[in-house]
């Protein structure tokens, strides 16, 4: 559910013609829980699949598809300009066509060219129509005519088909919707043809057939990370060990693995192909020296002490991996660093230490501990590079925390068009 958002804004919820109308309910009330201000304009094609009633009744205000209804408050220029957000979704081929054509003869497609806000369509088609040139070039002409068109996911369609043009998940949309209300330009298709390996999630080191050391790593700010990018256009591989997740970002390969050691495996393996590398994961640094074939007992004298052996590290073994030219050496290498202050320094201070510790071109360092960065939905903290800039991350959602971050990957990739902004 989302969280009640201290300032109220205006949301435009346009709803195009497909099956998959009935999800954006979801979408809908993502946002009125929210505290916003929602406003829902369907095509007359949407009022099909959904009555005008239910959105009436989800969203609190009043429904139209004309141009011709409530003439005297000219509703299709009063609700674009008013509006802090617009999501269309499910985007239809034909929808784009109109919205990108510049036609405006609905409420909806009226209402795009009054709107100056951030819009984000959301396609969901056939994938014989979403790879349609013409849809392509729709696709294209509205993204440079400023609005962000979302990547869809791939999975069963209408029917007995699978492939690319299934509608995200209600959840994402919302989530891609919070992130351009809170940074309109967060979400620029500047990653295309970048291949991204992201891990995510914390490691299980098996002790016996049911226990584990672990930890409390939710996988959100590695899922942020690979959902900001593959709606940047990246093509995403998402390594996930143990989350808390409601499901997968559109467009993004899943691997799931379970110890330290199987992802040290998947991401060497993995990173020869990868354009940029991003180690999100809470990885243990220790494991268990044996795991014991059958549920260890309780035993007379209580519980035998746990040996411990050293986990590889990672991300220090991808960088090494780099200077052997096992991997490309323009392959970028982000790491995170999870700190606490103490009596040797405070958490910036840890962080440079571990950059260059570490040697990756940029560390993202949050602090840890008291509730903070594992579990949360919010993170802050500070991007280090290599070359010692230092860039504060500013408080707000893990996915507003990857846009930044994808920023400055975007600066290092060399077909990256991003570039540096917010330097402490
Ligand atoms: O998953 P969430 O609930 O959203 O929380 C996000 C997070 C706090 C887990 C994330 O933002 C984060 O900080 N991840 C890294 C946690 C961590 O393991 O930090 P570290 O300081 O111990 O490790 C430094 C870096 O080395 C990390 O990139 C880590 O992935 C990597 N590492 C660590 C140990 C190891 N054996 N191998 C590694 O590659």
């Amino acid at each position: 559910m989302a969280e009640r958002s201290t300032t109220r804004r205006r949301i435009v919820v346009g709803v195009g013609g497909g099956i998959a109308a009935y999800k954006v309910c979801s979408v809908i009330r993502h946002f009125t829980e929210a505290g916003h201000d929602v406003r829902v304009i369907p095509t007359r094609a949407a009022l099909k699949f959904v009555g005008a009633a239910t959105f009436e009744a989800l969203s609190g205000n009043p429904v139209t598809t004309e141009v011709f209804d409530d003439v005297d408050e000219v509703a299709h220029v009063a609700l674009g300009r008013q509006a802090d957000l617009v999501v269309i979704a499910p985007a239809t081929a034909d929808l784009m066509a109109r919205a990108a054509a510049g036609r405006a003869d609905d409420l909806l497609t009226a209402t795009l060219l009054t709107a100056r806000c951030p819009v984000l369509f959301v396609p969901a088609m056939h994938t014989e129509m979403w790879e349609h040139p013409a849809t392509v070039e729709n696709v294209a002409t509205l993204r440079r005519h400023g609005a962000t068109v979302a990547v869809p996911a791939s999975g069963r369609l209408t029917g007995a088909d699978t492939g690319a043009g299934r509608l995200p998940e209600p959840t994402e949309i919302g989530l891609l919707g919070d992130l351009l209300l809170a940074r309109p330009d967060a979400l620029p298709h500047d990653l295309g043809g970048v291949r991204m390996l992201i891990s995510a999630g914390g490691t299980r080191e098996a002790l016996d057939p049911v226990r584990y050391l672990g930890n409390h790593s939710s996988g959100k700010q590695g899922y942020a990370l690979a959902r900001a990018a593959a709606q940047r256009g990246a093509q995403v591989t998402l390594v996930a060990g143990a989350v808390d997740e409601p499901g997968e970002p559109a467009a993004v390969e899943v691997v799931r693995i379970a110890s330290a050691r199987e992802l040290q495996e998947q991401m060497i393996r993995r990173a020869a192909e990868a354009d940029v590398v991003i180690m999100a994961a809470a990885v243990a640094d220790f494991r268990p020296v044996s795991v014991a074939g059958a549920k260890i007992k309780k035993g007379e004298s209580g519980p035998a002490p746990i040996e411990l052996d050293t986990n590889p590290d990672i991300l220090a073994g991808l960088v090494a991996g780099r200077t052997a030219g096992e991997i490309p050496e323009r392959t970028v290498i982000v790491g995170f660093a999870a700190e606490t202050g103490d009596e040797h320094g405070g958490v910036l201070d840890h962080g440079r230490a571990k950059l260059r510790r570490k040697g990756c071109d940029l560390l993202v360092v949050n602090a840890v501990g008291d509730g903070r960065a594992f579990g949360t939905e919010d993170n802050t903290g500070w991007l280090l590079a290599a070359d010692g800039t230092e860039i504060g991350l500013p408080y707000g959602s893990k996915t507003l925390m990857a846009s930044r971050i994808l920023d400055e990957v975007a600066s290092l990739v060399p077909n990256g068009e991003g570039g540096r902004s917010g330097e402490v």
